[in-house]
Formats: C-alpha cells, sequence, structure tokens
C-alpha cells in the first residue's frame, strides 16, 4: 500500500505539477513521506472486528518478540489488534518460580504494551493462573488439601491483586480436563480434587471483582475432537464449580487446530450455545491451525484450505452472536500472528505454517478471509450459511454423578457418555440452533 501510494503520486506528481501551483509537488512529497511514516490503515482486523461485533480481534505474544522491530511493526503498526495476551510471561514458572516470590517484569512489559495503545491495542486478556504445566518444580509435588489451598490462594491473590484493573479477562483455570474427559491429575487435582478449580475461582472473584474469570480449553469445538466426552465433562464441570459459589463468567475456546479437521461452523456455533447456557460470555483464545503434517514448501491450497478452515472459526464467533442478538463470543485471539513465531514447529516438529502471517510477515489468504468477512459483518451482509452441515454426533449434559465417574476413569477412558447416548439431544438443539439461524438470517439480525 505504502509503495502503491508513493509509486502513484511520483507517477503523477510532474503532470500535477504544470496545473497546480509551484509549492503543492512539495506537498505531494510531504504526503508521500508521511505515508511511509505512519501507514495508511489498509487492512485493521480490529476495527472490522469490533464493527462485525466482537469487541477486540487479539494476538498472544511472547516476550523476546518485544525487541524484534519487524515484528512490533506489525503488531502495532496498523491498528490489526486490539488486545494482547502474553504467551508465557504470567504462567505460574515465571510469576513464582521460588515459592512467596513474586516477579512480573516480564508480564508488565506486555501489559505496558498494551496500555500503551499503539496500534489500538487496549485490551489485555491475562493467561493463566492454575494450569497442569509451566509449573515450578516446587508446586509438582504432593501436598496436602490444606497445604495446597494455601499455595493457590497465595498465588492466585498476588495475580490477581497486581494486575487488579487491568485485565478484562483472566484465564483462572486451564486444562483441566484431557482428551478423553478425565480430570488430569495435576498436583491440585491430586490434592484436592474437583474442589481445586470452584476453590481458584471463588479466589480470583475476591482478589479481582473486576476481571472476567474463564475456565480455558482445547478441543471443546466440537465432539469430533476429542477421544472421550470431554464437552460433557467440562459443562457439567462448570455446572457444579458455579453450584459450589465459583464464579465463571466465561468459557475460552483455545482453537489450537488442524488444517482439514476444522469442525463445522454451525458445529462449533452449537457447541458454543451448549458453553453459553452455563457462562455469560465465550471467546477464541488460542487460534491457530497447524498443517498436520506438514509439506513443503506449502502451496497456495494448503494456504486455501487453511483460509477457509480459519473463516469457520472465526465465523462462528460472528454467528453466535447474531444468534443472541448480541455480544457473546466476545473476541478472537491469535496464538501469535506469525509462522516465524509460531510455538507449533517447536512442540512438534513436522507440523506447522499455523498462523496467519507467514515466516516474512507476509499475510496468507487466511487473514484476506477473516478480514472480509468481518467487512461483510460490518457491512451487513451476513456472510453465514444459512445450512447445519456437518453435523455429527454430539454432546449433552452430565450429572455429578458422570462427573465423579470421569475424575475416576483411568486415562484410557472407558464406559462413559458416547455420542449414541447424546445424539438425540444434539440433533434437537442443532435443528433448533438451525431454526433460529434461518430466521436470523431472514430477518437480517
Ligand atoms: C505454550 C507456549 O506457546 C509455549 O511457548 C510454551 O512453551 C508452552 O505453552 N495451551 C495454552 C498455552 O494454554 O499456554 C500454551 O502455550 C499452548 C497450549
Amino acid at each position: 500500500m505504502k509503495l502503491l501510494t508513493s509509486t502513484i503520486f511520483s507517477a503523477i506528481q510532474p503532470f500535477l505539477s504544470l496545473l497546480l501551483p509551484r509549492s503543492f509537488p512539495l506537498l505531494l512529497v510531504l504526503l508521500a513521506f508521511a505515508s511511509t511514516l505512519f501507514p495508511l490503515a489498509s487492512a485493521q482486523l480490529d476495527k472490522y472486528a469490533k464493527l462485525a461485533g466482537l469487541s477486540y480481534f487479539g494476538t498472544a505474544v511472547d516476550n523476546p518478540r518485544l525487541y524484534n522491530e519487524q515484528y512490533m511493526s506489525v503488531l502495532q503498526g496498523s491498528g490489526e489488534f486490539g488486545s494482547l495476551t502474553p504467551i508465557n510471561a504470567q504462567k505460574w514458572k515465571k510469576t513464582e518460580e521460588v515459592q512467596g516470590v513474586f516477579t512480573f517484569a516480564e508480564a508488565d512489559a506486555i501489559a505496558n504494551t498494551a496500555k500503551a495503545g499503539v496500534g489500538g491495542m487496549k485490551t489485555l486478556r491475562c493467561h493463566t493462573m492454575v494450569w497442569y504445566k509451566g509449573l515450578p518444580s516446587w508446586v509438582e509435588t504432593t501436598y496436602s488439601r490444606d497445604d495446597m489451598e494455601k499455595i493457590l490462594a497465595a498465588h492466585i491473590q498476588n495475580l490477581a491483586q497486581y494486575f487488579k484493573g487491568r485485565c478484562y479477562a483472566w484465564d483462572v483455570v486451564n486444562e483441566a480436563i484431557d482428551e478423553n474427559g478425565v480430570f488430569r491429575q495435576s498436583p491440585m487435582y491430586k490434592a484436592m480434587g474437583l474442589d481445586f478449580i470452584t476453590f481458584s475461582f471463588k479466589t480470583a472473584a475476591k482478589a479481582d471483582p473486576g476481571a472476567k474469570l474463564y475456565y480455558n480449553d482445547y478441543a471443546l469445538e466440537s465432539p469430533s475432537l476429542s477421544t472421550g466426552p470431554k464437552i460433557s465433562i467440562t459443562l457439567a464441570m462448570l455446572r457444579t464449580v458455579k453450584a459450589q459459589g465459583g464464579t465463571v463468567h466465561g468459557v475460552g475456546f483455545q482453537s489450537h487446530l488442524k488444517v482439514g479437521l476444522v469442525p463445522a461452523r454451525a458445529e462449533i456455533v452449537n457447541t458454543m450455545q451448549q458453553f453459553l447456557e452455563v457462562v455469560d460470555e465465550v471467546a477464541i483464545t488460542e487460534l491457530d491451525i497447524r498443517h498436520s503434517p506438514l509439506k513443503v514448501p506449502s502451496t497456495r491450497e494448503m494456504w486455501n484450505a487453511q483460509a477457509r478452515d480459519y473463516g469457520e472459526v472465526v465465523g462462528a464467533c460472528l454467528d453466535v452472536n447474531k444468534g443472541y442478538g448480541g455480544r457473546k463470543c466476545v473476541g478472537v485471539t491469535l496464538w501469535d500472528f506469525t509462522d516465524k513465531y509460531s510455538w507449533v514447529p517447536s512442540e512438534i516438529p513436522t507440523e506447522g505454517e499455523a498462523c496467519m502471517w507467514d515466516n516474512n510477515y507476509v499475510k496468507k489468504p487466511a487473514y484476506w478471509t477473516v478480514l472480509n468477512m468481518f467487512k461483510a459483518y460490518a457491512a451487513g451482509a451476513s456472510s453465514r450459511r444459512a445450512g447445519m452441515d456437518g453435523v455429527d454426533g454430539g454432546n449433552g449434559t452430565v450429572s455429578e454423578l458422570d462427573l465423579e465417574a470421569a475424575a475416576h476413569r483411568g486415562p484410557e477412558g472407558g464406559p462413559g457418555l458416547g455420542r449414541e447416548q447424546t445424539t438425540k439431544t444434539v440433533v434437537a438443539t442443532t435443528l433448533a440452533t438451525a431454526r433460529r439461524v434461518r430466521s436470523t438470517a431472514r430477518t437480517g439480525a
């Protein structure tokens, strides 16, 4: 854009100077120069996301990137991102590596970047208080219930109080349930059972009543993404936590997905709606869609397929809001925006190119698909599909007894709530959703 603007200016400048006062060419030169200093906001995901009904479009950032000029120029350059999430800076290992000694310098650096608001970033999503990974070794041991309560209380209170007023949302508990729908045997779970979740949410609510408190996890988008009843168990867990007095405002759908295996948009909508029966809001919190396996060199077809998949996920978030006539899927966060720093290849070397910008900060088709979708929504031209294709099986709700069963089930899973048991519920919900979607489409809501 910058280049184009400058080229056009220089091409027409000699002709204009014949027609216009002598000082005009100088003005044009100044304008062209200014356009390189302040890039014209040719494309702004956050701006159009907001116009399309979201509160923000954001990205996650890890601290070393803050010193990379090229990275920062995209991050802050032209208003693409309205929200930041620290990738690692707020994790337990970074914030309380030694018991009782809290260090927030890295997290502050990211919080301050968001606060500075350069390029429009204003919102901070805080991530995460209690996770089974990223723990310092002193937590990774066996504690009594009482001791674990004290440990959790100190950790959560310190984080919540330090960042009070700065976090739009906190991922209070992250990934407590595995793909089989079984509670992870974290040190917290071993010491307190399910109560660690309620306790964490209660403590966070007391320490920062202003933040939206989230449960955050992956494979919540559709039953097809897990090997067990993860969604049902998560829903039941949330109901239990709330019944026990825990405050849970939101559920984060991480959405670390694979190209070609992304659930259909309508199916994600359906799942989000089930969560919205339990919590006030949902968000896409860690979006990236990787090629698995990654074929190199990558082709246009691969990137187009990825773009379609990005569209399904982001589109679901927009559709949910349309369905409710209000902001229920509040925002989308990328788990970093460029392949250069994606976490995927370092965890799984055969997979990757999961982001919307490539290794060289060039926007991929996924970028344009998402941007155009925002624009279409913003213009009131719904890009939703009225059909409900791609629905296969689903999940229902489970009782606390089922929850207990899941908690005690072995890692290989076992007899539980399978799709066959709940298909009826899902078909009914899906048809209701389809009707709702169609009727809102007709009324142009
Ligand atoms: C990942 C980071 O991206 C990596 O840099 C780190 O080594 C491990 O954690 N789910 C989450 C995130 O909630 O915190 C994880 O982030 C990715 C999966």
